[in-house]
């Protein structure tokens, strides 16, 4: 193997989809990289799950992935991120990104001053978890985070209903604290809300920042390629592969929506 690179894939993983959102900023900022997606369809969501199902599914995940001889992962989850993170790292010793911390690293960036207040949105189990105030609070202590559930919007995602009056009304009603009560920076803790960003934002206002962690998990990938793990090498060319536990099909429809219209050939269908 030559020192300087490394050509074995990157593993990325999530509950279905919402990954996905993840995957499209690393696709368009690692050109030389080989990528493993896994969408664990058969089980979405994970989101209303218990810490100790979601630990379990997120180390089986991993395990495929690591069996596919990856050289780091990517819990592209939130979900998995606050509940599986600690158990997998325990587990293997393959180097593990999670989508938390870089995407409160990205909101720190974007604060004022601790005074400015703190939203964050994400699935029953992550907010239930307190691993964003938790993680925000090792940034700077003295910030006030507001949380808030938004279990509604992620079955509205995989349904494709983005511009729906539904879709307004749901955003409406459940960001309604925020509304009354605006925040300076609202972290969309959820790999499906980037998608319902254009809605969320007409509705929330102006004068919150949105949150997306996806750019931010590409920054932490630079470093992680940088300081821990090898890139590929220069003259290879990008590939991605997708893996999925239940109905390829229907992945593979949602798939081109979230990707912007990245041409996803083939999902191969696979047990656990
Ligand atoms: N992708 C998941 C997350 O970011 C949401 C979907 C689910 O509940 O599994 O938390």
């Amino acid at each position: 193997m030559n020192i300087k690179h490394d050509s074995r894939p990157i593993g990325i993983f999530d509950s279905g989809v919402g990954g996905l959102t993840v995957l499209k900023e690393l696709i368009r900022t690692f050109p030389n990289e080989h990528f493993i997606y896994l969408g664990d369809t058969a089980r979405v969501p994970y989101g209303a799950k218990s810490a100790r199902t979601v630990e379990r599914y997120t180390i089986q995940v991993a395990d495929f992935l690591i069996r596919h001889n990856v050289k780091g992962l990517i819990a592209a989850c939130n979900t998995a991120s606050a509940l599986g993170l600690g158990a997998l790292r325990a587990h293997c010793d393959t180097p593990v990104l999670g989508v938390i911390q870089p995407g409160c690293q990205q909101a720190m960036n974007r604060i004022r001053s601790h005074n400015d207040q703190v939203g964050v949105i994400g699935t029953t189990s992550t907010i239930a978890s307190g691993a964003y105030p938790q993680t925000l609070a090792t940034f700077e202590p003295r910030l006030k985070v507001r949380s808030l559930a938004c279990p509604l919007f992620v079955p509205l995602v995989d349904e494709g209903w983005i511009d729906h009056p539904a879709t307004r009304l749901i955003v409406e009603e459940n960001l309604a604290p925020f509304i009354e009560n605006p925040v300076d920076v609202l972290i969309l803790g959820c790999t499906h809300y980037p998608v319902l960003k254009p809605v969320i934002a007409k509705i929330i206002g102006s004068k919150t920042k949105l949150i997306d962690s996806a750019e931010a998990v590409a920054d932490s990938l630079a470093v992680l390629l940088s300081q821990v793990i090898l890139p590929a090498p220069s003259d290879t060319r990008q590939k991605v592969d997708f893996y999925v536990t239940d109905v390829a099909d229907r992945f593979k429809h949602l798939a081109g929506r979230f990707l912007d219209g990245y041409r996803v050939d083939n999902v191969e269908m696979v047990d656990l």
